[in-house]
């Protein structure tokens, strides 16, 4: 039977649900009480975020939790993290205390330019365009200048606009290569609306044959640049053996830097950190995941985002990434918990998120690589499990401490941990 259907975006919230449930929930009630059972009591709440994107039917909750004890540039840090990773806020946290009685985490804004394209076709005289771009260049700025205006007063704007010719990439094809300083907004909207007023006025004031393909930013924003860091002697990163777990590290780095399948999940790691603030304070963690990717491949190799050294006995950890965010704009004051979360970060500048975001993804990177290699990341993964086994049979602190002692060294599953449980009451 076929489930294609017209006219569903017009279809009340009740009806569209109801669609849902007779094409797809096998037990009908079931399913539309899941789907119920998360919307929010508060009418106005749930209005604000069904409007947020189209065909809403219900919302699917990601934990919210805090990673407290950061310092950042001196300053203390509450970091929330929205993510449904188990460990991931734990190891933030952790990590966090560490370097805060080691200096804390320093960061730097390297640079903070966005880029967007023109791209168009151009089947003609090079020079006849190039003369074109360079007489109409004043004016290409002057279209915007409603449009920037604000942005302007707050000190941003339309940087500069290149013509690049791409014809060695694909046959007559040409860009304006414009680029943008968006200040606390991330700016893909602002981006756009100037990119499609100066393709219409580039081509329209022409008597050339230029066929405007798209008007798009680019995620890719190596420009808009951010570095993390942490610093400490060498025998202030372990308890013990110090010289050689410190090299052990720095070996996994090189391993990641050296193996395109290794520095996928050692990024992997990194972005635990970055996409549960990015993804809290409202960003667009798409934006964020596809740029910093291609970055990590800038040299024509995917390689590790993170990098450490020993020199003179100095540990160094640091990490370098594209992050176009906003503080003000889009969600990030729009949902009510996007808001609070940049409350608890003492509302930042988008500067300062980036720094903010960074030193979140290097510790995330310090605890995954400090894990595997010492213990390994499976024993603190199964703590975890243990402890969410030993919730489902007793609260009971006693028995709680029993099996959380018995299963200090063995294996753990839900069976061998109940088996053990049944004998202790028994
Ligand atoms: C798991 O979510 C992340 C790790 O795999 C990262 C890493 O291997 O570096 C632990």
């Amino acid at each position: 039977m076929s489930k294609q259907i017209s006219g569903f975006s017009k279809f009340t919230k009740e009806e569209k649900i109801d669609w849902l449930a007779s094409n797809f929930f096998t037990d009908k009630n079931q399913g539309v009480n899941t789907l119920k059972n998360y919307w929010n009591s508060d009418k106005e709440l749930q209005k604000l975020h069904d409007e947020f994107i189209e065909n809403t039917v219900s919302n699917f909750y990601i934990p919210y939790g805090i990673a407290p004890n950061f310092v950042i540039n001196g300053k203390d840090y509450t970091i929330p993290m929205a993510i449904e990773e188990s460990s991931v806020v734990a190891a933030a946290s952790l990590v966090a205390k560490f370097w805060s009685t080691r200096g804390g985490f320093k960061t730097t804004v390297i640079s903070t330019t966005k880029i967007g394209q023109v791209h168009f076709m151009f089947n003609g005289n090079e020079k006849d365009l190039n003369n074109y771009f360079n007489s109409i260049k004043p004016e290409l700025f002057n279209a915007t200048n409603d449009i920037t205006k604000n942005m302007r007063k707050r000190g941003g704007g339309i940087l500069d606009m290149e013509l690049r010719n791409k014809t060695n990439d694909l046959e007559n094809y040409y860009q304006l290569h414009v680029t943008f300083e968006t200040k606390d907004s991330m700016g893909a909207n602002f981006i756009n609306t100037c990119l499609e007023t100066i393709a219409n006025h580039f081509k329209n004031t022409s008597k050339l044959n230029i066929e405007i393909v798209m008007s798009i930013l680019s995620n890719y924003v190596p420009d808009c640049l951010v570095r993390a860091e942490v610093q400490c002697n060498v025998e202030d990163l372990y308890k013990e053996d110090a010289t050689y777990y410190a090299k052990k590290f720095i070996n996994a780095l090189n391993i990641a830097n050296a193996e395109p399948h290794r520095a996928v999940t050692h990024n992997k790691g990194i972005m635990n950190g970055i996409d549960a603030v990015v993804l809290a304070t409202g960003n667009d963690f798409r934006a964020v995941e596809a740029g910093v990717h291609a970055y990590a491949s800038r040299k024509g190799k995917y390689q590790s985002l993170s990098n450490a050294k020993i020199e003179n006995g100095i540990f160094s950890f640091w990490l370098e990434i594209p992050l176009a965010l906003g503080t003000v704009g889009g969600l990030t004051k729009l949902h009510p918990l996007a808001k609070l979360s940049l409350e608890m970060l003492q509302n930042p500048s988008a500067k300062e998120l980036m720094g903010i975001v960074a030193v979140v993804g290097l510790a995330q990177n310090f605890a995954a690589l400090r894990a595997l290699t010492t213990t390994g990341i499976q024993s603190g993964h199964m703590k975890m499990h243990l402890g969410n086994i030993i919730k489902q049979l007793t609260t009971d602190k006693k028995e709680v401490a029993y099996l959380l002692d018995y299963f200090e060294n063995k294996p753990i599953s839900h069976s061998g941990v109940a088996a053990v449980f049944e004998k202790m009451k028994s």
